[in-house]
């Protein structure tokens, strides 16, 4: 179709679709369009609810300054041709319940959104948040049938900001100056890498004695259920957003940044058909390479462990959904 002087100019602006549109789909939906990184359309399956988030997020932006469009709809053929596909869609942990227990409920529902969603966009980059993480990741990439580049969950991110708030809050010290990384499952087994972990270059082993730190990485392990037992109404939900913002926002402006991201391993660390945090070069084609670091045997041995029992837990759904 030939366009005149006064047809209006369409432009192709990066879409991001966010499935399940709860405490964490409606904040990330809010940082991504608030960065100003991409149009967002927020699904859900309670009918009027993203349609209603969506018109209160259309309703800030002009107080936020920006012009995003923001749609929430019930329908995925709304999620067309997206750039990333967010899946949150499920339930969160309850008070006293582990991120396992999860297992059976989310299975299906991010199995379900995983095919409906790549039906309309198959050339989009998918980032799980759902818990149970590191095998809601893996279903994903079994449902999706993706390249494992184009795949990934969202829990390494939120782990190490954890990690690094009680550095700094230990030291009083500035949190962004802190950084750390945090490999492994999403729980009880994640690897908090210490002796990585910096303020300003300066390695915390300098700073801290091995009892601070050790008090500091079991708070990290129980991040998530300290703050579920405080709510006691769900879970976290600003920090995880920010993390997938992070996530969202190095792909889509192809920053290359190095970030611990749940990925679907190919013989790296000695691990192979298992997801799990490593660090990752996240870019515009998504996982662009995985960083092989040099571990101790104890980092290593804590991140077998870690796998051992997310191949049990896909082995326990994959149970499931032959059986449902
Ligand atoms: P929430 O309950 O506020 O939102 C979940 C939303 O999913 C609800 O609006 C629900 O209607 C929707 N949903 C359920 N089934 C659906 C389906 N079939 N299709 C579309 N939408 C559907 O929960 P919240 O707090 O937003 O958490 C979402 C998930 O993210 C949970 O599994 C939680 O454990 C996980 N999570 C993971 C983190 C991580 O680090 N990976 C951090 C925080 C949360
Ligand atoms: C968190 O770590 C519950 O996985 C969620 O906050």
């Amino acid at each position: 179709m030939s366009s005149s002087p006064n047809s209006p100019i369409v432009c192709n602006l990066p879409r991001v679709s966010i499935v399940g549109a709860g405490r964490v789909g409606s904040t990330l939906a809010q940082r991504v369009a608030e960065k100003n990184l991409a149009d967002v359309v927020l699904l859900d399956i309670i009918a009027g609810m993203p349609q209603g988030l969506a018109l209160d997020l259309m309703e800030a932006r002009g107080i936020e300054i920006h012009n995003r469009q923001i749609i929430g709809t019930n329908n995925y053929a709304d999620t067309s041709g997206s750039q990333i596909v967010v899946i949150t869609a499920g339930l969160p942990r309850k008070p006293g319940m582990s991120r396992d227990d999860l297992l059976k409920t989310n299975a299906k529902i991010v199995v379900e959104a995983a095919k409906n969603a790549i039906a309309y966009s198959p050339n989009a980059i998918f980032i799980v948040v759902t818990n149970p993480l590191d095998v809601m990741t893996y279903l994903a990439w079994q449902a999706t049938g993706l390249p494992r580049d184009r795949i990934m969950g969202m829990a390494g991110v939120l782990d190490s900001a954890r990690f690094e708030t009680f550095i700094a809050l230990e030291l009083g010290v500035l949190p962004a100056d802190v950084k750390a990384m945090v490999l492994g499952s999403h729980g009880d087994l994640m690897v908090p890498l210490s002796r990585y972990a910096t303020v300003n270059g300066i390695p915390i082993t300098e700073l801290l004695d091995a009892a601070t730190i050790e008090r500091l990485v079991k708070r990290t392990r129980n991040g998530g259920a300290e703050i579920v037992e405080l709510m006691q109404t769900g879970g976290a939900f600003f920090a995880p957003a920010s993390a997938t913002s992070v996530m969202v926002e190095s792909i889509l402006l192809n920053q290359s940044r190095l970030l611990p991201v749940a990925a679907y391993l190919q013989g790296e660390y000695g691990l192979e058909d298992v997801v799990i945090g490593v660090p990752c070069r996240l870019g515009c084609g998504g996982i662009e390479s995985v960083l092989e670091l040099t571990l101790s045997d104890e980092e290593r041995e804590g991140l077998h462990t870690s796998a051992q029992s997310v191949r049990q837990n896909i082995e326990r759904s994959q149970e499931i959904i032959r059986n449902s």
